[in-house]
């Protein structure tokens, strides 16, 4: 079938403003009731190790998928970009699952380092888009993700399906592992088929984002910060900055501010804060005011209540709605992606075909 934009000015516009659906299918593919159902053979009862590759915007949700496994399920995780993996000879210790994310399952470098863990003997579990890729075929098991066709070279419905999959993933390693009690489990559940809604209702600062992008459009460089779970959402929105709109970005862990970036601050570098109200929250804010002490022009991006604490002194703020702390990594895609979208159309650039950068990359 031929994918159409369906009346959106581009494929990106589209992939976003589709993620309440897909992510709701993904979801409902892998809960039955008050319960997770993935399929048989994921169970985390005997794995001590868990190893995850990816490239690109699947590396981010590797790294999102880190401080989940870690925290609810008590599980360590590896976690490398697959162009390092495969070169480092990583040692694999037994009862380690290998876990390679790919929207299209055909990245050469994420394909060698999953061949590099099966002659290890650890579990290959691959979380792919296609299913009929390399990836999927060549693992023990493959997690559908189940975003749709993806046709904007830069990632955005496959990045929140990849990280509501691993989700998902996460929870049922703390089942097995026993972390999660009923009670708790049903609420995860209950909140993840909340989701789709929350993105909806996200999905309404589009136009408030458009008006912001027009500034961020002049600016050379800009400097994205986030902690814990937030971090590599900081890296994402980084990364989708630079794919489409080709400004200068970084992702930084707010509290390695102060160890370098924060030199490069004065009044024209803005600096985007993703700061939901979690137990981080407070230390964030405090990292940002030492942006605004030396004149940095922060944008916080919050919930209402956050921004009503924290917004005094901002250049500019945008409130989302609140939400559970395990999920806000997927809420806070939003506005990463809308930011990096309407930056480029400021610009003026190829939002779906940005220079030098190909959909899948094949080659080494
Ligand atoms: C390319 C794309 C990125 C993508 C990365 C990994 O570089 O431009 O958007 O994140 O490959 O792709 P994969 O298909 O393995 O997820």
């Amino acid at each position: 079938t031929r994918i159409e934009k369906a009346g959106y000015k581009h494929f990106m516009a589209k992939e976003i403003a589709e993620q309440p659906i897909v992510l709701a299918d993904a979801i409902k593919h892998m809960v039955a009731g008050n319960a997770l159902n993935p399929p048989a053979e994921v169970d985390f009862a005997g794995v001590d190790r868990l190893t995850m590759v990816g490239c690109g915007t699947a590396y981010y949700a590797c790294v999102v998928a880190k401080y989940w496994f870690e925290q609810i399920a008590g599980l360590p995780v590896d976690v490398d970009v697959a162009s390092e993996f495969r070169y480092r000879e990583p040692p694999i210790t037994p009862n380690t699952w290998a876990i390679f994310v790919s929207q299209s399952g055909e990245t050469a470098d994420t394909l060698a380092a999953l061949r590099y863990c099966r002659d290890k003997a650890a579990k290959i579990v691959a979380v792919v888009n296609v299913p009929t890729s390399s990836i999927a075929r060549e693992s023990d098991i493959a997690l559908l993700i189940r975003a749709g066709v993806e046709v904007g070279v830069a990632s955005t419905k496959a990045f929140t399906c990849q990280l509501t999959t691993l989700a998902l993933m996460a929870l049922k390693a703390a089942v097995d592992r026993g972390r999660l009690t009923p009670a708790e489990l049903a609420q995860h559940i209950a909140d993840l088929q909340a989701l789709p809604g929350l993105v909806s209702q996200a999905l309404r600062i589009a136009p408030e984002v458009a008006v912001i992008a027009e500034e961020l459009a002049e600016a050379q460089d800009i400097l994205f910060l986030g902690r814990g779970p937030l971090f590599p959402l900081a890296m994402e929105g980084a990364l989708k900055l630079k794919e489409i709109s080709y400004i200068h970005a970084e992702g930084y862990a707010s509290g390695e501010l102060k160890h370098g970036p924060i030199a490069l601050i004065d009044a024209r570098v803005p600096v985007i804060v993703l700061a939901p109200r979690d137990a981080l929250f407070e230390k964030t804010v405090s990292n940002m005011q030492e942006v605004m002490a030396r004149h940095g022009k922060v944008l916080l991006i919050s919930d209402a209540a956050g921004v009503a604490e924290a917004g005094a002194g901002c250049w500019r703020t945008i409130a989302m709605p609140s939400v559970p702390n395990f999920l806000a990594p997927i809420l806070y895609a939003v506005p990463a992606q809308l930011l990096a979208y309407h930056t480029a159309i400021a610009k003026g650039t190829d939002v779906d075909q940005p220079r030098n950068l190909a959909k899948s990359v094949t080659v080494e």
